[in-house]
């Protein structure tokens, strides 16, 4: 049997060179191996916590959907559906919250730093802090055992998440005996995180990140925005600067080595900038090529959804009336 693989992705910014290196390149690799059966997903609802209005919902949605299709997602290998569209997942939901211990959600990561920063401020410890922000690792639960995952490929800032998952599974099978599958946390150990422009984690919560569709002029201004040392043309710079981190992304190895001796025997910034910009839009344009197709075609991309959705509704209807059954809710 085939080993289920699901994961979600949340439409909260515009996709970035971390996103790709560190879970859209290696989800999709995994899904051209034989053993496995994905499940790929948009978490729009898991969105509404951080989104502001009908508009960004929109666009990112869309910037998220055309970047998993332009970077090689086939939607006839992968069931890629828009979490909106499986009405299921919203009944399993209140279903999980009834053998979900109110203090689980207490100790959750996001909804813990939220009160931790009020109590800081000397505000009250609930402030800011909604209904979906508190019951977002049930729904996530849902998403996952919805579809009688095995695996879930997630950051480390995610593992928690798959462990609730996991004991709400179990409270479930205790209580109604055994119906849900308990899924575990796929991590790849050796992906290491991407530096962004300041040298800590490209992430957007820094603001230090470089948007992987963007056109060839505000590549190039983003990565002329990379932090380094003030070394001079002449002077050997340090062989773990962001600037070569980044290129050895892109490059074949041969060419990625020339550049590394360059910069030792002094290569200036600005040069080497010029660089990495060259070997980044050559690894990127085709990719982009596709992203700006299918922006101009979002119909497209609603049907490829809308079938994805039609696959996925197949399962989560079957795992749905087994939890029916279960307790007791089935004609
Ligand atoms: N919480 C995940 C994130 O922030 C997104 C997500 C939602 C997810 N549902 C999921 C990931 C189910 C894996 C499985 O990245």
């Amino acid at each position: 049997m085939k080993k289920r693989v699901l994961t979600g992705i949340k439409p909260t910014g515009y996709a970035h060179l971390g996103n790709y290196f560190g879970a859209i390149k290696p989800a999709i690799e995994l899904s051209h191996n034989e053993d496995y059966d994905c499940y790929y997903f948009i978490a729009d609802y898991h969105a509404l916590t951080t989104l502001e209005n009908k508009e960004e919902m929109q666009e990112y949605f869309y910037n998220i959907a055309c970047t998993w299709l332009a970077c090689g997602l086939d939607p006839a290998k992968v069931v890629f559906y828009r979490q909106s569209d499986i009405k299921e997942d919203f009944e399993l939901n209140w279903i999980l919250a009834n053998v979900t211990p109110k203090g689980l959600m207490n100790r959750a990561h996001a909804y813990k730093a939220m009160v931790e920063k009020n109590e800081n401020e000397g505000i009250d410890r609930d402030d800011g802090v909604n209904m979906g922000l508190y019951n977002y690792p049930i729904l996530m639960a849902a998403d996952i055992l919805l579809f009688d995952t095995d695996l879930v490929p997630v950051g480390l800032d995610q593992k928690q998440h798959i462990e609730i998952a996991r004991d709400i599974a179990h409270n479930f099978n205790v209580k109604y005996g055994k119906s849900l599958k308990g899924p575990k946390e796929y991590i790849d150990e050796d992906n290491k995180t991407l530096v962004g422009l300041d040298g800590r984690k490209m992430s957007k919560s820094y603001n230090n990140t470089i948007r992987l569709f963007t056109d060839e002029k505000t590549l190039k201004k983003s990565i002329m925005k990379i932090v380094t040392d003030s070394r001079l043309p002449g002077e050997p710079k340090d062989k773990d600067c962001t600037v070569n981190k980044l290129f050895k992304l892109f490059a074949e190895k041969e060419e990625a080595e020339k550049f590394e001796n360059d910069l030792l025997n002094g290569l200036g910034w600005g040069d080497a900038k010029n660089r990495l910009f060259e070997v980044a839009n050559k690894f990127i344009a085709p990719m982009r090529e596709k992203f700006d197709y299918y922006m101009a075609n979002k119909d497209e991309v609603d049907e490829i959804l809308k079938e994805g959705a039609l696959k996925a509704e197949k399962v989560a209807r079957e795992v749905l009336s087994r939890v029916r059954q279960a307790i007791g809710t089935d004609r």
